[in-house]
């Protein structure tokens, strides 16, 4: 597959199966994410991989955290709700969270390391795209939760950019892929 047919090819996939990516297909995926555009090359990106049991002990960290929100606002909590932050991490066989952490550059702003940890994520979907697998880019409430950031020792003012599901796309499931117009988005500069 070339690059150009992986951007294309790139869906949102909600539910993925196994085989996820593991061993080198996984350290190709991360070594990809890892190339990404890196103002300063300052390596600024986290990638954390949960599988079965470690999604299992994420999933509880994302349910107290939707309780300790609920609680925090004066929200009754939601039993659907809190199932579901319970077991969300289960829609796909491994979920690759992405973060960046602040490298306190002087000269480079945390926004741009940010970007650049939204870039790796973007270059591990196309890379697991290119190697045949389904994947989703989701966040929720859960990416600026302290105590979620706190579980992958983050501190408060680093950030998790996505949690990067991928799998195996279900049998009969066929993925559009992009061809997007253009009309709207072009910005034209007038001289
Ligand atoms: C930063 C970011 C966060 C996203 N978070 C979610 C999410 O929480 N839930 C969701 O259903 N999709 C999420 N998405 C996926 C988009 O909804 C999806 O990419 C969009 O609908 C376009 O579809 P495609 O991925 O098939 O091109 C997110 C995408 C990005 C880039």
């Amino acid at each position: 597959m070339t690059a150009l047919d992986a951007i294309r090819n790139r869906r949102s996939i909600g539910r993925l199966k196994e085989p996820a990516p593991t061993g080198d297909d996984l350290t190709t995926i991360l070594k990809a994410a890892a190339s990404a555009p890196d103002h300063g090359e300052l390596r600024p990106f986290r990638f954390t991989p949960l599988d079965g049991p470690a999604q299992d002990a994420f999933g509880a960290v994302l349910e107290q955290a939707y309780l300790a929100r609920c609680a925090e606002s004066g929200r009754e909590p939601d039993e659907k709700k809190q199932a579901k932050e319970r077991t969300k991490l289960g829609r796909a066989p491994l979920v690759v969270i992405v973060s960046a952490v602040d490298q306190e550059d002087e000269k480079i702003p945390f926004v741009e390391q940010r970007d650049a940890a939204v870039a790796a994520s973007q270059n591990a979907l196309i890379a697991a795209t290119a190697l045949g697998y389904g994947s989703m880019w989701r966040t929720g409430a859960p990416v600026d939760d302290p105590r979620v950031k706190a579980a992958l020792g983050l501190r408060d003012k680093d950030a998790i950019v996505g949690f990067l599901y991928l799998g195996t796309a279900p049998e009969g499931i066929t993925v559009t892929p992009h061809d997007p117009e253009l009309d709207d988005l072009l910005l034209p500069f007038n001289t």
